[in-house]
């Protein structure tokens, strides 16, 4: 990396500003307050914040949570973020309800060495999302060096990430920042082959960066999703009642006949969505009125054949409707193969929400060689997009 990085700095006794991503779903407690519902996101910023505390250096937190307009929302405060850090911590966290001005200037220099203090939403100001200079300058005022750790916000311009880094004289990647790039650029850089990546969800618009930039290096791009019934669209298949893109059908089949796409052979359809959807498996064509909602066996077959062959895979987007059980099987499977595919040696990458809920689910998170904490960050990866996070960062000297 051509940035400096936490491993270049002397930080005992400093105070360092580490902006992390604490963007975490919340879910309803007791007494009207919130609980941490998945933490995976506050765990990835561990290893930055204790190897600060334990050299000694005064740990200031910032991060967003959610999409607050511009203005204090109880229910976007880092508030119960705090506490669970803290518990994480086993030595704890403190929380501040504010981010910038007197009483928190006082709170830091109150600090020790080896403390941590987490400060409120960063969104709660409007500044924030348009990379205000004066706002920026207000935090960057509140510490010696910036680490950005937030590698799921690195595709934003915001105040608390390029802002912040821009008004610092030493700004640096923190770990987990780090280990992201390694993989997610790394790989992409100097993949070792062949070279799977697979793409799930719904829309083919969503991923269109992703396969451009993806097509030449890699062997094969396995699709699911919804994203499928485009394509198989475009090759002129019935596909039923399922979800379509009419506008990208040309560009489907353009892709397709470049001849690195693979899509499903099978699939698993329903007559509607919802709860008590019934399950139908159907060949390669879907009948009127049917929905397509999951890859079926032979396509599983035949995508676990391909990762098993590779040896290095790159997984964004689910197979099918995931959070209907129903129609789980393809993504878990998925998830299966990539554990597999890595227990043999295979460097194994998954992103995006539904990809990572499927690894947990299938109890293979720690079978597959990096999981990534980003969502939007990761695909600006995989499209070859300049982050402007790490861009803003300090160049390492010659
Ligand atoms: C994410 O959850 O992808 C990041 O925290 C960025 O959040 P945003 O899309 O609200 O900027």
């Amino acid at each position: 990396m051509d940035k400096l990085s936490l491993c270049d700095v002397e930080v005992r006794g400093l105070r360092i500003m580490v902006r992390a991503d604490f963007n975490v779903p919340l879910t309803a407690g007791p007494t009207d307050t919130f609980v941490v519902a998945d933490d995976t996101r506050i765990r990835a910023a561990l290893p930055t914040i204790q190897a600060l505390t334990s050299a000694g250096a005064k740990v200031i937190l910032l991060s967003h949570l959610g999409r607050p307009k511009g203005t204090p929302e109880p229910r976007y405060s880092l508030a119960p973020v705090a506490a669970h850090l803290g518990m994480l911590l086993k030595s704890g966290a403190r929380f501040f309800p504010e981010n910038t001005g007197p009483a928190v200037e006082a709170e830091i220099r109150g600090m020790q060495g080896g403390d941590v203090l987490l400060l409120e939403n960063t969104r709660f100001h409007a500044g924030e999302t348009k990379n205000d200079p004066e706002l920026a300058r207000q935090w960057a005022a509140l510490a010696d060096v910036f680490v950005n750790d937030a590698f799921g916000t690195a595709h934003r311009a915001h105040a608390s990430n390029v802002g912040i880094a821009c008004c610092m004289s030493r700004s640096v990647a923190g770990l987990l920042l780090a280990r992201e790039l390694e993989y997610l650029i790394g790989a992409l850089a100097n993949p070792a082959s062949p070279f799977v990546a697979i793409l799930g969800g719904a829309k083919v618009s969503d991923k269109i960066g992703v396969i451009q930039n993806l097509e030449d290096r890699v062997d094969s791009i396995l699709i699911g999703g919804a994203m499928s019934y485009t394509f198989l669209k475009a090759l002129g298949l019935p596909v039923g009642a399922s979800l379509v893109q009419n506008d990208w059908l040309d560009f489907a089949l353009e892709t397709y006949n470049r001849g690195k796409i693979v899509l499903p052979t099978d699939h698993v359809t329903a007559g509607r969505f919802g709860p008590e959807s019934n399950a139908e498996y159907t060949g390669v064509s879907i009948a009127a009125r049917q929905l397509g909602l999951d890859i079926g066996p032979d396509t599983r077959n035949l995508y676990r054949q391909h990762i098993l062959k590779a040896k290095t895979v790159i997984w964004n987007g689910p197979m099918g409707v995931f959070e209907n059980p129903a129609f789980a099987a393809g993504t878990v499977a998925v998830a299966e193969a990539l554990a597999d595919a890595t227990d043999s040696g295979s460097t194994t990458i998954v992103g995006g929400g539904d990809s990572v809920a499927a690894v947990h689910q299938a109890n293979c998170a720690d079978r597959v060689t990096h999981v990534s904490t980003g969502g939007g960050a990761m695909l600006a990866c995989l499209e070859g997009k300049e982050l402007p996070g790490l861009s803003a960062l300090t160049d390492r000297p010659a």
